[in-house]
C-alpha cells in the first residue's frame, strides 16, 4: 500500500538544533532529506555532514518564497511524503513588553509557517496515499511558562492545527502529529541562557541549571532524543499514531 522506494522528507529549520538532528535521523532511516532555513551556511553544513541530500533557503513566514523553495525541492527529489516543521523562534518578554511586532513574529513563523509548509506539501501526500507530518511544538503547547505568552500561544495553536488536520486526513494514509520537547540543548536555549545572564547577572551554569530544573530528570533534553521520536512518528510502524502530542520532556508535563 502507498508509496514505495526512497521517500523524500522536508525538514524546515533543518540546519540546526532539533531540525538538524531530525534530518540526520531521517537520512539514517533511508530517506532523501531536504533541509530548509533562512541561512545557507548551516544547511550547507548539514549536507557536508551527510545529514541531508538537498537544501533550500527560504523564510517560512514568506509564503511565496517558501512555496517556490518547496516546489524546487519537489522537482529535484519528487513529492515530499514526510514533512517535519521544526522552524521556530522563541522570543521572551514580559506580557506588557511583548509588542505587536513580537506577537506577529511568533505567530507568523511558529504557526503560519507550519500552516504554509503543510498546505504546500499535503496534496502530494494525499495523491500518494501515504504521508507523515510532524510539527515540532513544545511543552509550551501543553502548559504555560512566564514571559513567553506569544510563543506559548503560537505553540498551543500548532497543537490545535495538528489535532484537527489529523482527523481531516485520517482515512487517507496520512498522519499528523506533534512532538513537545522540554528545554532542549540547542541555540534557542543558548539564547535564553544569554538573556537570563544579561538580565539577572547570574552565571551561565546557573542559568542553564535553572532551565534544567524544569525537567524531572534534572537535565536538558538532547536534540537526538527529540529526533528519535520524530523518526518514529515518520515511520511505517507509527501508522496508527495520529493527532498526538508526544512530550519528550523527562516527565515535566503530567
Ligand atoms: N530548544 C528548546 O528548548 C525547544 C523546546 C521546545 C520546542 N522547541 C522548538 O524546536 C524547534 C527547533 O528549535 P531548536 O531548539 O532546534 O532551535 P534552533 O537551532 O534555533 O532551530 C530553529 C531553526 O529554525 C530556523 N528558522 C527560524 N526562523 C525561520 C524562518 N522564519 N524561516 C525558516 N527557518 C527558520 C532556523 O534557521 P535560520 O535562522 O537559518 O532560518 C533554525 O535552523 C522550534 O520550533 C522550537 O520552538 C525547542
Amino acid at each position: 500500500m502507498g508509496h514505495t522506494g526512497v521517500r523524500h522528507a522536508i525538514v524546515t529549520g533543518g540546519g540546526t538544533g532539533i531540525g538538524r538532528a531530525a534530518a540526520a535521523a531521517l537520512t539514517a532511516a533511508g530517506m532523501r532529506v531536504t533541509v530548509l532555513g533562512r541561512r545557507a551556511a548551516p544547511l550547507r553544513d548539514a549536507i557536508a555532514a551527510g545529514d541531508a541530500a538537498h537544501a533550500e533557503t527560504a523564510d517560512v513566514a514568506d509564503q511565496t518564497g517558501l512555496e517556490a523553495a518547496l516546489s524546487r525541492a519537489t522537482v529535484a527529489h519528487g513529492p515530499a511524503l514526510v514533512l517535519v516543521n521544526a522552524a521556530g523562534v522563541a522570543e521572551s518578554a514580559p506580557f506588557l513588553k511583548a509588542d505587536a511586532a513580537l506577537w506577529d513574529r511568533a505567530l507568523r513563523v511558529n504557526l503560519l509557517g507550519t500552516v504554509a509548509a503543510t498546505r504546500a506539501v499535503l496534496p502530494g501526500m494525499l495523491d500518494a496515499g501515504w504521508g507523515r507530518v510532524v510539527n515540532v511544538a513544545s511543552t509550551a503547547a501543553l502548559r504555560g511558562y512566564a514571559y513567553v505568552t506569544a510563543y506559548a500561544a503560537a505553540k498551543h495553536a500548532v497543537l490545535g492545527l495538528t489535532r484537527s488536520l489529523a482527523l481531516e486526513v485520517a482515512t487517507r494514509g496520512v498522519t499528523v502529529n506533534a512532538v513537545c520537547p522540554g528545554f532542549t540543548d540547542t541555540d534557542i536555549v543558548a539564547e535564553s541562557v544569554a538573556r537570563i545572564v544579561a538580565k539577572t547577572g547570574r552565571t551561565e551554569d546557573d542559568a542553564r541549571a535553572e532551565l534544567a530544573k524544569h525537567n524531572p530528570q534534572g537535565r536538558l533534553v538532547t536534540p537526538a532524543e527529540v529526533a528519535a521520536t520524530i523518526a518514529f512518528l515518520c515511520s511505517d510502524a507509527a501508522a496508527a499514531v495520529n493527532g498526538r502530542a508526544l512530550a519528550v520532556d523527562g516527565g515535566e508535563v503530567p
